[in-house]
């Protein structure tokens, strides 16, 4: 009887055990929620809309060629996910990026989170300037419902093409509760990262989207966001900046430090109109004997001058290795220079204050 007993007890877990093993290997991931959330895909181009010649064509690929509809109906598991509706925005390759095209994605990503029929947006983007487009959204948008920005560093047609599951787990990142209210995020090879700290770290490696030394939010695993960290600086709802009504965008441009730098880049951008430069300086901030007039004249013609570096980590000191005070600089604290050139263009709709826009780099 015993024996029975146990035989039974034993025959049960080896029925149940089956039937997990046939659950966990259909070939796509069961709905996570019966009442699906409404995602809005917003593509703009880059590799992860690329074709290659071949499957095995890497490198060499042509950015920006596959629309909106084909990249969704690549994955299928989409539609147990999300009600995932598609729209192309433009379609450019990264490097092509525009003020224009950052104004008109801001004001169409702020127009569609205010129906009530999106509950989040996920824009697919070429790699190169996928920062920078997230941070400035990071800036302006006006909602609390989440953005995630995808891309892939292999194109379409690759084999093993990072693009439909880096797309699968955005889809579920912005589909998430979880995701409100932490700012624009990224989400490539199953990492969440936030747009502030997130930047572009290899040329050509699946893993190459870090915040290095500050760390990414969290994880993407089993269809779902595991979150470990929140942005500590403000973000969207809680920014000073509205481009609903603008047209254009204050000039900033970046000059770089190195050994034997001379001032003409600065001259030159000077002459032609920038109302900011941000200097990338080597170290914490140094600027070379031979740019550093060139900078202050600059300043008193009024330019607003930002000491940032080209280092990548670490924060600028103010009255460091300038007399910032004196000389009426503003530190860019962490950002790296691609992103402090675009808080000082948002600065510069609200304030020509230095004190005003060193305030801004420390909040934002
Ligand atoms: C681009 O940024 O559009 C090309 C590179 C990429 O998406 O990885």
């Amino acid at each position: 009887m015993k024996i029975h007993s146990a035989l039974s007890h034993h025959l049960a877990w080896v029925l149940l055990a089956l039937l997990t093993v046939t659950a966990y290997a259909k070939d796509e991931p069961a709905p996570v929620s019966a009442k699906l959330a409404n995602v809005r895909i917003l593509a703009t181009g880059g590799t992860i809309a690329g074709t290659g010649a071949t499957s095995t064509t890497t490198v060499g690929y042509t950015a920006a060629k596959v629309g909106v509809e084909q990249l969704i109906e690549a994955v299928p598991a989409l539609k147990q996910v999300a009600n995932v509706t598609g729209e192309q925005v433009f379609q450019i390759a990264s490097e092509n990026m525009t003020d224009e095209y950052w104004l008109k994605l801001a004001k169409r990503v702020n127009t569609l989170l205010a129906q009530d029929d999106v509950d989040g947006i996920v824009i697919t983007h070429g790699t190169d300037t996928l920062e920078e487009t997230a941070y400035f959204l990071n800036l302006v948008v006006k909602s609390h419902k989440p953005v995630v920005l995808v891309g892939a560093m292999r194109p379409s047609t690759a084999m093993s093409a990072d693009g439909p599951f880096n797309i699968y787990n955005s889809v579920v990142l912005a589909a998430s509760p979880d995701s409100a209210n932490k700012g624009v995020l990224v989400c490539l090879n199953d990492q969440i990262n936030a747009a502030r700290d997130v930047t572009k770290t290899n040329t050509t490696s699946l893993d190459t989207f870090r915040a290095p030394e500050l760390g990414f939010l969290g994880y993407m695993q089993s269809n779902k966001p595991h979150f470990y960290r929140l942005p500590a600086r403000k973000h969207t709802v809680d920014t000073e900046f509205d481009v609903s009504k603008l047209e254009a965008l204050p000039k900033v441009d970046i000059v770089y430090g190195y050994a034997n730098v001379t001032r003409t880049p600065v001259d030159a951008l000077v002459a032609a109109g920038a109302k900011g430069i941000i200097h990338a300086g080597v170290g914490d901030g140094s600027i070379h004997n031979a740019v550093k007039p060139a900078l202050i004249e600059a300043r008193q013609k009024g330019v607003i001058v930002v000491r940032g570096s080209r280092v990548g980590n670490g924060i600028v000191a103010r009255n460091g290795e300038a007399n910032d005070d004196e000389l009426d600089f503003v530190v860019s604290d962490t950002l790296n220079p691609q992103k402090a050139r675009i808080l000082l263009m948002l600065a510069l709709t609200k304030t020509n204050q230095t004190s005003e826009i060193q305030r801004m780099f420390y909040t934002y």
